[in-house]
């Protein structure tokens, strides 16, 4: 597939425990572009620090298997400013995980390196574009199968808007 040569070699998928929206995005963004043909890092981290070292969330895990994503190797941990130099983008899942790798962002001051360019997870979504990828953590089934929904088409959105 011919590509922007602008396209990221590496992207972070950012929520707040790291055990449930963004493992879940790792997972579905990692495959779409493999079938997409892109080579491309992609991991996730979390804003908060409670789940550190924890595999994603059982129902997270039990949702995603379900629609053929394997996400229960995976460990959370938390996002720091050295994300900032090992990745080309950081897509947040919602605009309070946004603001909070903005201030991340802005407290670096040694920026020899070019800094992972920030957006919102949905921004390039002709459906969900703008939206949050809502916090399922105190939700039910519906919302975990809600997040795997619009993962996959924002996730979608983004490699589209990377093809020429
Ligand atoms: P996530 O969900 O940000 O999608 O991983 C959450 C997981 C844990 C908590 C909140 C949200 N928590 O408050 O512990």
């Amino acid at each position: 597939m011919p590509i922007k040569a602008s396209t990221p070699s590496s992207v972070l998928l950012v929520c707040l425990g790291n055990i449930c929206r963004s493992p879940t995005a790792e997972e579905i963004f990692r495959q779409q572009a493999a079938i997409a043909g892109l080579s491309m890092k992609v991991d996730s981290a979390g804003t908060g620090d409670w789940h550190i070292g924890h595999a994603p969330d059982e129902r997270a895990q039990r949702h995603a298997k379900a629609h053929g994503y394997n996400i229960n190797k995976l460990v959370a941990r938390q996002v720091s400013a050295d994300d900032f130099r090992d990745f080309d983008l950081i897509l947040a899942m919602d605009a309070q995980n946004l603001a909070d790798l903005q201030s991340i962002k802005n407290g670096i001051t040694n920026t020899d390196k070019k800094l992972a360019k920030l957006a919102l997870f949905s921004e390039e979504d002709p459906t969900y574009g703008g939206d949050d990828v809502p916090d399922p953590y105190t939700g039910d089934g519906d919302a975990f199968e809600e997040v795997i929904e619009r993962i996959e088409s924002s996730a979608q959105a983004w490699i589209e808007s990377w093809k020429i």
